[in-house]
């Protein structure tokens, strides 16, 4: 069914609180870390000390004595009983290709070696630190070998995110003005509030999960892979997440484990990884290298691009973000090359954190532009508006639509950037150098398959029902405002349930895909009921007999038709039969059959992609753009780095819900404040162990760094992407801050700073 006519409701677009605001400020919101059930024992990880090597003896004796311990899980007495759920970026669901608790062997530090369980946490905690593990330890490598780059350090794997055209290298050296530099991003983790925390209960043969999750079905099917039964038999619970950031999103090692704790106990069992062991209980943004040549001619217009990324991976998978699939064709360029390379170390997997490839990789493009642009004297918004491309570079594809023009005209002028004198230095207030800098964002449209039931009742209210997720996106509120706009009621007749996998199955809540997949469905669903209404009214005696149905619109409680009849809701209903009305929707994206790679990768689920990737959707390229403007100041002797003033202008299509969209965005920026300044994990090399577990000494802003943020959505139009236009958000925001801000510190100083994250000794 198409959904391309627009509802009247004024719903979409409409400015509204959050409508999960007062569940969540009230303390009612139960977020899954909050499950306690009745007779739970809790349990305690023990992690490896060692990063590469094996296990060669355990000594339980004295954590057993420990008053209230019931069972301690190693792989001497768990071995077979985690079966292999295949690798995420292999078409599976698992973070890693490493079997919890399989066998001897290490592959990195903080493994789960093994998992005790007791009656309380306190226990399980002080028999845990009594467990003996006697290893033999080899000598692990922590990550790149050089701090700068070598060739390529292993043969790369997947096919399809190494995107070329022409000859960059001859264009390069015939080029007036090069450019020619490393750029370099830390490890980062993804910290959530919510720690990662699962609690399993088995009723019979059916098990439930209570687990924070950004893709309960990927739970549900990765565990019943795992514990080797059916789907069926497992249900994820997940209504609200406490943060996520895509570590939420792949099934980790932990999760199996506690099912089969609570299965030998036959009692619920609570795990709660401290925020330590968070550290490599999920999934991390690997540290990224990049090698950067611009060539342009004397107008500014780029004649070659040459990105070549190296990225940490562990030694079991081949994880990577491969980010010159966007940088290859965010601007116009006749000669581009592009490679990727994979460095593997005794770390745990990498996985997916908040816009995993546009993040380190635009960091490196958009410092190089402006480091392009200081080398032209040109200004940097002409820089980027003259090598604007309405086309992919690499095949000509357009791109569905693209504001970044619109974006950086828009964030320009709410700046003052005219008032910007260009040279580095010149710009002093009192004891602080005043740097302004600019960068591009963008992010790929992503939409993928989702599946929605909504049920209307004969009073107008109505139940939204798929297993999508809010992480604090707004994704209960931009479901709401779609349901209301196609119902025609008011957003308080909609209850939106989501993160439970017994509910029609949503994608994982990742790639800013879930807005425009779960919308679409949603209405879809809404459209299913208008239409069995509609068609069943105009053959009827009613008000609206021989009316056209397709003209037909739910407004206010009543079916409308185009000539101005119209009919209560509960008499069209009540024709029907009593009681409620169901729609259902399967949602699938136009672009879907095509064959879609995600990081060359076709991943099918029911002969369906995973996920349409925006970089290839068919005869086109879809992206969101938007361009930020910051205003650094350094101290002149101190130089401490503040960061008083940010400016973003977006364009994401059509906007849902703008309120929680905004806050997506200022979130986002805060965020890029953090990448730029403040986040590091910490890494001592001798034994390849992070050092900065915890939130006291990982960095991120508090709000004493966080001056004025401003956010301006720019309204576009994308026929394309999908019948509601909408590209998503939620990782666009984030991408291109932290080069804004080292292009301000340039700006403030003349020092260029290619190795983030940017600290005061870099300023000396
Ligand atoms: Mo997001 S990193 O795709 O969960």
């Amino acid at each position: 069914m198409n959904v391309s006519a627009r509802a009247e409701g004024g719903m979409i677009g409409r400015p509204t609180p959050r409508i999960d605001g007062r569940l969540k400020v009230t303390g009612a919101a139960r977020y899954p870390s909050d499950v306690i059930l009745e007779d739970t024992a809790y349990a305690f990880l023990v992690m490896s000390t060692i990063a590469r090597g094996r296990i060669k003896e355990f000594d339980l004796t004295e954590a057993q004595a420990v008053d209230g311990v019931l069972d301690i899980l190693t792989y001497e007495n768990t071995k077979g009983k985690v079966r292999k759920s295949r690798y995420f970026m292999r078409g599976g669901y698992a973070a890693s290709s490493v079997v919890p608790l399989e066998s001897p062997k290490i592959w990195h530090d903080g493994q789960i070696v093994a998992m005790v369980v007791a009656e309380t946490y306190e226990a399980a905690r002080e028999a845990a630190y009594k467990v003996r593990v006697e290893s033999s330890a080899r000598e692990a490598a922590p990550g790149f070998d050089e701090r700068r780059p070598q060739p390529r350090q292993t043969p790369h794997i997947f096919a399809g995110s190494e995107p070329q055209v022409g000859d960059a290298e001859t264009a390069f050296q015939d080029s007036d003005v090069q450019i020619d530099a490393y750029y370099t991003t830390p490890t980062q983790h993804h910290n959530a509030i919510e720690l990662y925390t699962t609690t399993c209960v088995w009723s019979g043969d059916q098990l439930t999960v209570h687990e924070p999750s950004q893709y309960v079905h990927g739970l549900k099917n990765g565990l019943a892979k795992q514990l080797g039964i059916k789907p069926e038999k497992v249900r994820a619970v997940s209504p609200f997440i406490g943060g996520a950031f895509g570590a939420k999103a792949a099934l980790t090692s932990r999760t199996a484990l506690v099912a089969i704790a609570a299965k030998r106990l036959n009692r619920p069992v609570k795990l709660v990884a401290t925020r330590q062991q968070g550290f490599t209980v999920s999934t991390y943004r690997a540290e990224t290298q990049h090698h950067i040549k611009l060539g342009a001619d004397r107008s500014g217009r780029l004649m070659s691009l040459s990105h070549e990324g190296w990225e940490v991976s562990s030694r079991s998978d081949d994880y990577k973000v491969a980010g010159t699939e966007t940088t290859a064709l965010l601007y116009a360029c006749p000669n581009v090359f592009t490679r990727v390379n994979i460095v593997h170390a005794d770390r745990s997997t990498p996985g997916f954190m908040r816009s995993p490839a546009e993040v380190p990789y635009v960091f490196a493009l958009e410092s190089a532009m402006d480091e392009l642009a200081a080398a032209l004297s040109m200004d940097p918004v002409e820089l980027r508006r003259i090598n604007d491309t309405r086309v992919s570079p690499i095949d000509q594809k357009p791109f569905s639509s693209r504001s970044l023009r619109t974006c950086y005209d828009r964030a320009a002028e709410a700046f003052g950037w005219s008032k910007r004198n260009p040279v580095p230095g010149s710009m002093q207030d009192g004891e602080w150098l005043v740097g302004w800098g600019c960068a591009t964002a963008c992010y790929p449209t992503n939409v993928a398959p989702a599946e929605a039931r909504v049920t209307l009742a004969p009073n107008g209210t109505a139940r939204v029902q798929t297993a999508g997720h809010d992480l604090g996106t707004g994704a209960y509120t931009a479901i709401a405002l779609t349901a209301a706009e196609f119902l025609g009621v008011s957003l308080e007749s909609i209850n939106v349930e989501l993160g439970d996998s017994t509910l029609p199955p949503a994608p994982v809540a990742g790639g800013s895909n879930a807005t425009a997949s779960i919308c679409n469905a949603v209405a879809q669903a809404c459209e299913d009921i208008r239409d069995r209404l509609a068609r069943a009214a105009v053959q009827s005696g009613g008000a609206l007999r021989g009316a056209d149905a397709t003209s037909i619109r739910l407004s206010r409680g009543a079916l409308v038709s185009a000539d101005g009849r119209s009919e209560e809701l509960k008499e069209s209903l009540s024709r029907l039969g009593f009681g409620p009305i169901e729609g259902f929707s399967k949602y699938v994206p136009e672009v879907a059959s095509l064959p879609i790679r995600i990081m060359g990768h076709t991943l099918l689920s029911r002969g369906l992609p995973v996920m349409t990737i925006g970089t290839s959707a068919g005869d086109h390229v879809q992206y969101a753009f938007g361009a930020e403007f910051v205003e650094v100041r350094v101290h002149e002797r101190t130089r401490e780095i503040r960061v008083p003033r940010l400016v973003g202008a977006f364009a994401a299509g059509r906007i849902v819900s703008p309120t929680t969209a905004r806050s997506q965005l200022l979130g986002a920026l805060i965020w890029g404040v953090a990448s730029a300044l403040h986040e590091e994990t910490e890494i001592d090399e001798r034994v390849t162990r992070y050092v900065n577990k915890d939130l006291a000494d990982y960095m991120i802003p508090v709000n004493a760094d966080i001056r004025d943020v401003e956010v301006i959505l720019v309204p576009e139009e994308d026929h394309k992407v999908n019948a509601l236009g909408i590209k998503g958000l939620g990782e666009l925001g984030n991408v291109g801050t932290n080069a804004a801000i080292a292009n301000a510190v340039y700006h403030a100083t003349g020092r260029r700073i290619r190795d983030l994250p940017i600290r005061i000794e870099d300023l000396l």
